[in-house]
């Protein structure tokens, strides 16, 4: 059965980006190249990822996707993307499948879970947007990689209005610095 999971690292402070979009701070902690690892063995298991348009923003200019689209494929390969935005202007990595939409989850769902097939759900970002998805019922999973490090402001892990009470941690475990934790979303 599909599973709607929100994986992301986070600093210790609930970030997920600093003021700047920069990540620079993460991929400097010992172990990342193993937290890297164990996630890939939950995304062979995605068949569609869901991002808003700063992360997919984020990933085109940080990597130079639209001159180097091969790129896009060792990353994500064929799974299928959905990037919220309300802009008109966004580039689309060539010969990757994405599709933009807007406005709130609930009008996208069942074409997200359709695409999905019998494969798993990654909300890769930002946090209002995995929040959205929990708000309607659809996040089953929160997997963090959690760095030592506190950033005292940007991109955050879950803003506002997300009920933890809901939160139910099934696992945790050391990978390098990382904390590695699971939650359900009840
Ligand atoms: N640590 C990690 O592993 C990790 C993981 C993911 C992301 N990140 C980083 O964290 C930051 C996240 O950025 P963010 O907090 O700004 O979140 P985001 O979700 O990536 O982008 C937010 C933007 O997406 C668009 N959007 C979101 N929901 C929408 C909806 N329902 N309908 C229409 N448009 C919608 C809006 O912009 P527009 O309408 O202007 O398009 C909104 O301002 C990025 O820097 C990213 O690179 C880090």
């Amino acid at each position: 059965m599909t599973r709607i999971v929100y994986y992301t690292s986070t600093s210790l402070d609930g970030y997920l980006a600093d003021s700047n979009d920069s990540l620079d701070w993460l991929f400097a902690v010992e172990g990342g190249r193993e937290a890297i690892a164990e996630g890939e063995q939950f995304v062979s298991g995605v068949t569609v990822q869901v991002e808003g348009s700063t992360t997919y923003r984020w990933l085109i200019e940080h990597e130079d996707l639209i001159a180097h689209p091969e790129k896009w494929q060792k990353f994500y390969g064929d799974r299928k993307t959905f990037v919220f935005t309300t802009r008109t202007d966004l580039p689309v990595v060539p010969g990757a499948d994405i599709t933009f939409v807007s406005g709130p989850p609930a009008d996208h769902i069942d074409r997200i879970l359709t695409a999905a097939g019998d494969g798993d759900v990654w909300v890769i970002g930002g946090g209002a947007l995995a929040a959205e998805f929990a708000k309607i019922g659809h996040l089953d999973e929160i997997r963090l990689s959690i760095a030592p490090v506190t950033l005292g402001s940007g991109a955050p892990l879950l803003p506002g209005g997300f009920d933890s009470t809901r939160l139910r941690l099934t696992s945790v475990h050391q990978t390098g610095q990382f904390i590695m934790a699971t939650f359900d979303v009840t």
